[in-house]
């Protein structure tokens, strides 16, 4: 995916701070950026600051002719460069000028000009935000194609608390990156199953396995940027729900059968099933109720029973409600990959399995990035080189559409 051209745009919210953190991540996600900011933003921080960061000049007066490319009239210059139009954070005063037309400030005057996807992030206090005014004039935002990230419940400056503190800035620039993909799932359902399973001996004790829940999350990650409504059914991980993606959580194997049946009786769309966990394949055969006495020098014997298989069990559920339902498996295997792979794809019936070396330290477990094998049902074997995790879930959702 190449990267884009983002104008800026930061209003006068006490939030104006997250505008830097936004900022520097556009940045290390490879985006170009250019500033705009209101003249009263100007005066909560310095233009300095933007300009240090950018390295080119910010647009703070819209009587001001910068150069830029060959053009001074410099809201046309930057209206036409801009792929992405963001503000951020933008203030109720700046939301009821984009709605109206009004373009007396040089974020609402690009915003007015330019034909670039658009994205806002609010930021005020809750009276602000609820106001119906502030209500309407984002329904009219929201109806002229702007996507707005939602203002969380946070602490506000007026030292209460309530819903109006700006997104986080990962999920801004997220939706602000989301809007250069194109929305080929936008009439289906994905669901992704994601992390490690824990399967517990005792009220303190379990069984689990090294999965981070990394690729799992990435495909849930894209796969709505591309439209999809997704689920994310996960095991124990501690990273971020991505944003616009509902997220499950479970424990066990049984668990994640469960949430997988609810999910797929409930949706309406084709459904495209990505099994990316690491469900245990045994489980203990009793869960004691009470925590295991260290009573016993010798040690105890574990034993362990089958579980069940999870593909094989939701694709018999599938074919039974009639529901359709494409699947995806994932084989992590550390010796032999490709034909444990062709094995799993036969016996499973999937559309295609991607297979990785989960015995490779930089990549898979825990890692940032991947490289993988895709068998198709045919016995064609696809190799993906070696990439960062969100690359490769993109790799692997614009094969399914
Ligand atoms: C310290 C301070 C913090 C403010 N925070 C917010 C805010 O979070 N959201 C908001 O809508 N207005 C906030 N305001 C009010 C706006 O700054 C004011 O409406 C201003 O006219 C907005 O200008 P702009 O939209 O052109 O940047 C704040 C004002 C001050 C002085």
């Amino acid at each position: 995916m190449t990267k884009a051209n983002v104008v800026l745009g930061v209003s006068a919210s006490i939030a104006i701070y997250k505008a830097l953190e936004v900022l520097s991540i556009l940045k290390k996600r490879g985006f170009n950026v250019r500033v705009a900011l209101t003249k009263e933003a100007s005066k909560l921080i310095s233009p300095v600051v933007f300009k240090a960061l950018t390295n080119k000049d910010v647009y703070i007066d819209v009587m001001e002719e910068l150069d830029f490319e060959g053009t001074n009239i410099t809201h046309v210059a930057l209206a036409k460069w801009a792929d992405i139009f963001a503000v951020v954070p933008a203030t109720a005063n700046v939301i009821a000028k984009l709605a109206n037309g009004i373009a007396d400030d040089p974020v609402s005057l690009i915003g007015l000009a330019t034909s670039a996807s658009k994205v806002i992030a609010p930021a005020m206090n809750s009276s602000m935000y609820l106001n119906p005014i502030t209500q309407r004039n984002l329904n009219i935002l929201k109806e002229n194609g702007f996507l707005i990230v939602e203002p969380i419940e946070g602490d506000l400056a007026c030292n209460t608390r309530g819903v109006g503190h700006i997104a986080l800035c990962e999920d801004i620039v997220d939706v602000i990156e989301s809007t250069l993909y194109f929305k080929h799932f936008e009439d289906k359902t994905v669901i992704v199953t994601a992390g490690p399973t824990s399967e517990p001996i005792d009220p303190v004790r379990y069984i689990t396995n090294r999965s981070s829940g990394k690729m799992g999350f990435a495909i849930a990650k894209i796969a709505h940027f591309m439209g999809a409504d997704v689920r994310l059914i996960t095991g124990n991980t501690c990273l971020k729900t991505p944003y616009g993606v509902k997220r499950i959580d479970i424990e066990t194997a049984e668990d994640m059968l469960k949430a997988l049946k609810h999910e797929l009786s409930k949706s309406k769309n084709e459904v495209i099933l990505i099994m990316a966990a690491a469900i245990a394949d045994f489980r203990p055969s009793e869960t004691k109720d009470k925590k295991i006495k260290k009573k016993n020098e010798n040690g105890f014997t574990l034993k362990l029973k089958q579980n069940p298989d999870l593909t094989i069990e939701i694709k018999r559920f599938a074919e039974k409600a009639d529901i359709p339902l494409r699947i995806v498996g994932f084989a992590a295997e550390t010796d032999n990959l490709i034909e444990n792979a062709k094995k799993k794809i036969e016996k499973k019936g999937l559309e295609f399995i991607v297979a990785n070396d989960v015995s490779r330290k930089d990549i898979a477990f825990g890692s940032d990035k991947n490289e993988v094998a895709i068998i198709y049902s045919n016995g064609r074997i696809e190799r993906l080189e070696k990439a960062s995790k969100d690359k490769i879930a993109y790799e692997i959702l614009r094969r399914l559409i």
